[in-house]
């Protein structure tokens, strides 16, 4: 029974996340999305509870998911559950030269072994810090995030709108 954990920040969740997670979750009998709970990527948009809500929201209709969250090491939480893989998505070759290292250390810290999903095409440029760019440029996002996403990121930037002084 191959358990997988698939790690991220998700901050926010894109296509190109859930594209990884369906897959994935067709390959492995349980799949846990882990949400890293301090992203080391400057001030999160989301906190971990808004994070945590819309991968649930946008995975509820699989049934051998699971998300959970973590503090500190992956290699620690990943022995913690017991899983036996973790998952990550490669979009392209930059992605590849950080992520050799890190499966690496990963499997020398907890010998779990890393296994990758090549991206979908269609979201190989994707990234969520390059969503949050746009977005918060005026950008048209829709196309790259699922609803109830873009429906939190309307409300957040509606949130800041109104916080901004107007002189
Ligand atoms: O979505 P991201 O930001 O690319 O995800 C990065 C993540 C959460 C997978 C990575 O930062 C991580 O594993 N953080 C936990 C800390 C850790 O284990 N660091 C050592 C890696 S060898």
């Amino acid at each position: 029974m191959p358990h997988a954990v698939y790690p991220g920040s998700f901050d926010p969740l894109t296509n190109g996340h859930l594209d990884v997670i369906r897959r994935s979750a067709a390959v492995f009998d349980r799949l846990t999305v882990a949400v890293v709970v301090n992203p080391q990527k400057r001030e999160p948009m989301f906190t971990l509870e808004e994070r945590y809500a819309m991968l649930t929201e946008c995975t509820n209709d699989l049934r051998n998911i699971e998300v959970a969250d973590f503090r500190g090491l992956l290699a620690d939480f990943v022995k913690e559950i017991g899983a036996d893989v973790i998952v990550k998505g490669l979009r392209v070759i930059s992605d590849f030269e950080s992520e050799l290292s890190t499966a690496l250390m990963n499997r020398s810290l907890s010998d779990v072994d890393t296994m990758f999903l090549m991206s979908d095409a269609r979201y190989s440029f994707v990234s969520s810090s390059l969503i949050k760019e746009v977005f918060l440029l005026g950008g048209d996002v829709s196309s790259y995030v699922p609803p109830p996403v873009l429906k939190m990121m309307n409300a957040r930037h509606k949130k800041l709108r109104a916080l901004r002084p107007t002189t």
